[in-house]
């Protein structure tokens, strides 16, 4: 049997760490790339010849027409946006996009999805909002677990449809009435299932045959992360958190890899950190610092165009996902943010109701805790022409080791621009 080379790309933060640009850029000579959890709250932006690109439910392996990207069993999927984001790249960048694949596990966001989200954020308190991105993620991955959940396969199958629809129909209107909202029809439903049956039915697939094969050849496989760990359901900042889980682990259950098979872990880190919808953010400015590193580093969210919360970096949450993840090399990205910070600061401990904690406590305590600092000369000089180790100015060296001891994990890439071209590999 040929050596295995499945590389898991996971989001070490709040999201938003750059993982589209590293996935695009590791993408070059995959053979297959798999969005492995949540659907279309992502929002990776890919920069390449073609041009820039948001990509919310399509994997950012789509650009190179040799891999065959995946939408694996582990992901929620809304068609008619997966059909808008393919005729906005063919509008653009002239390119058909014909190299993705549904798994037919994968679980299909309803109109009702989408409503209840709103509503349900909408009945929650200034404080207790989610910031959810209001894409029917958490009623769809809510339908799953409760075993009501439409799948793609049962869009390929109109008995099975109609049985499951007749079934669950009935019982979202009662929860649309319950928040005043507008019912939906049985045969709408149906008429929209065969639609996107007629639009998608050939990429409806059971992946997992080809998925193996690749596996056991030691083809080279790429699993794209969405999000970030500290916004997993079991491991993140609950109940602020995605329905999924966006960790390795979750790769291996969402893709259909087995745990032995992963080669590499990268975890995208950025070299601060940002944070978008509710929920404790430790490390969050308030202060100039915070809207310098906002306005330098674009920092609204692709999905839903948000200004992003921004903050120092959190070594402690940092090294916390790095074992979580089992993470065997870090990217880290948008160091040229910090090039005109004449001090950085990183967060190595909290106090928590007098006391110090050297690691990540749950979301009950983190509300309550003050970040402990340390403090790094900032290097203050354009970083966005290195392209090696070696020309990277010493301070921003100094910087990115001290976070390499933090987390216990080598930083392999260092990126300093949002170009593929702007890594350096170390
Ligand atoms: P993702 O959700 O993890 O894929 O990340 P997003 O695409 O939501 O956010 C990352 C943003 O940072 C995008 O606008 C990227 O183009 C940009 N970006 C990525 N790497 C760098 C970098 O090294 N420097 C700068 N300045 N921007 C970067
Ligand atoms: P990428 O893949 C940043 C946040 C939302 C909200 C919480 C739950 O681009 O990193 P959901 O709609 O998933 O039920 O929202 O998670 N969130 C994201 N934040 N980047 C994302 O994706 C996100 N996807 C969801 O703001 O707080
Ligand atoms: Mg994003």
């Amino acid at each position: 049997m040929a050596s295995y080379n499945v590389n898991a790309v996971v989001g070490v933060q709040w999201g938003d760490e750059g993982k589209g640009r590293i996935v695009d850029y590791l993408a070059s000579d995959a053979e297959l790339v798999i969005r492995f959890q949540g659907g279309d709250n992502a929002g990776h932006t890919v920069i390449n010849e073609y041009g820039k690109f948001g990509l919310h439910i399509l994997p950012s392996g789509v650009f190179n027409p040799e891999t065959m990207n995946i939408v694996g069993a582990g992901t929620v999927v809304n068609f008619d946006r997966m059909k808008e984001e393919m005729n906005n790249i063919k509008k653009s960048a002239g390119l058909d996009i014909d190299n993705v694949f549904i798994d037919e596990r994968a679980h299909i966001i309803m109109p009702y999805h989408m409503a209840l989200d709103g509503a349900e954020e909408g009945k929650r308190s200034e404080k207790d909002k989610i910031g959810t991105t209001k894409r029917g993620i958490g009623p769809c991955y809510s339908d799953k677990a409760a075993r009501i959940g439409i799948r793609a396969a049962d869009i390929m199958d109109p008995e099975t449809l109609e049985k499951r629809l007749s079934a669950v129909v009935p019982k979202k209107n009662r929860e649309l009435e319950y928040y005043g909202l507008e019912t939906v029809k049985l045969e709408d439903m149906l008429a929209l299932a065969e639609k996107w049956r007629n639009e998608f039915g050939d990429h409806i697939i059971d992946t997992l045959p080809i998925i193996r094969d690749a596996v056991e050849e030691g083809k080279k496989i790429l699993l794209e992360g969405q999000l970030g760990i500290m916004r997993d359901n079991d491991w993140g900042i609950y109940p602020y958190s995605t329905s999924s889980n966006p960790t390795a682990a979750g790769a291996c259950n969402g893709a259909g890899i087995p745990p032995r098979a992963i080669t590499k872990v990268v975890g995208v880190a950025k070299a601060y950190s940002t944070s978008v919808g509710g929920g404790p953010y430790m490390t969050e400015l308030f202060d100039a610092d915070g809207e310098k590193l906002r306005d330098i580093g674009h920092e609204y969210g692709v999905t839903t165009g948000r200004p992003r919360r921004c903050g120092w970096f959190d070594a402690v949450a940092a090294d916390y996902a790095c074992y979580m993840n089992g993470i065997t090399d870090i990217a880290l990205t948008k160091l040229d943010v910090l090039d005109t910070f004449e001090k950085i600061k990183v967060c190595t401990g909290y106090m928590i109701d007098g006391e110090y904690y050297s690691n990540l406590p749950e979301t009950r305590l983190q509300d309550r805790a003050k970040p402990i600092y340390e403090v790094y000369d900032g290097w203050m000089c354009d970083t966005t022409g290195c392209r090696t180790w070696d020309e990277l100015p010493e301070k921003a060296k100094t910087y990115i080791l001290a976070l390499e001891s933090l987390m216990h994990t080598h930083i392999t890439y260092v990126s300093v621009g949002p170009e593929r071209n702007q890594l350096i590999i170390r």
